[in-house]
C-alpha cells in the first residue's frame, strides 16, 4: 500500500517518541537515514535515494519533508530531484520491489535477492517489466539496518530478506517470468 508523504508542516511537530504524526514509520526510518548523514545538506543525493527505496517515488510532500530536513531551499531539493535521472516523481510499475543495497544489507546477503528478483523478471534494477507490473529499484540505506537485508514491497518494509522471500512476493503479484 502506498502512503503519500504527508504535509512537511507535520514534521515541524514530530512527535516526542521520533515517530512521524502521520504514523507512517517509513518517516522514522528516513530520520534514521538523515541522522545517520548528520543531515548535512552534501547529503542530498544520498537522502532522496534513501526516501525513493522507501517511498517508491518522491512526492513533492516527500520533497518538501526532506527540504525541511535538511535546511534547504524546497526549489533546490526539487532540482536535484528532477535532473538526475535515477529519481521519479510519478510511480512507474503497478507493483514496487525496492532492494536495499546499503552496507549492512549488502553484508547480509542483499546482493543475492536482488540477482534473484532480477533473474526472475529479466529486467534490471531501474527498470520496469513490459506490462507495467513491476518496478525494480535499490537504495543505499533505508534506515533499517538492524533488519537488514531490508526489502520494500508496495511500500512495505520487510527485513532479513531471503532470494525466496522476495520470489514468494513476486509470485504474490504474478510478475511473469522472463522478460514479455
Ligand atoms: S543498509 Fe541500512 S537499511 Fe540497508
Amino acid at each position: 500500500m502506498k502512503t503519500e508523504a504527508n504535509a512537511p508542516s507535520k514534521a515541524n511537530s514530530r512527535q516526542k517518541n521520533g515517530n512521524h504524526p502521520s504514523g507512517d514509520n517509513r518517516f522514522t526510518m528516513l530520520e534514521t537515514s538523515m541522522k545517520k548523514l548528520r543531515y548535512q545538506p552534501d547529503a542530498l543525493i544520498e537522502v532522496l535515494h534513501s526516501a525513493q527505496g522507501l517511498f517508491g517515488y518522491l512526492t513533492s510532500d516527500l520533497l518538501l519533508f526532506v527540504a525541511h530536513a535538511l535546511k534547504l531551499p524546497p526549489s533546490r531539493v526539487y532540482g536535484v530531484a528532477t535532473f538526475y535521472h535515477f529519481f521519479t516523481l510519478e510511480p512507474r510499475g503497478l507493483h514496487s520491489c525496492s532492494v536495499c543495497m546499503g552496507t549492512a544489507c549488502y553484508v547480509k546477503g542483499a546482493g543475492s535477492v536482488l540477482a534473484a528478483v532480477e533473474g526472475a523478471t529479466g529486467i534490471k534494477d531501474g527498470m520496469t517489466t513490459p506490462d507495467g507490473n513491476l518496478t525494480i529499484s535499490t537504495a543505499r540505506c533505508l534506515g533499517a539496518c538492524g533488519i537488514a537485508p531490508a526489502v520494500v514491497y508496495d511500500g512495505e518494509v520487510a527485513g532479513r530478506q531471503s532470494p525466496e522471500d522476495a520470489l514468494e512476493k513476486l509470485n504474490e503479484w504474478e510478475v511473469k517470468n522472463g522478460p514479455e
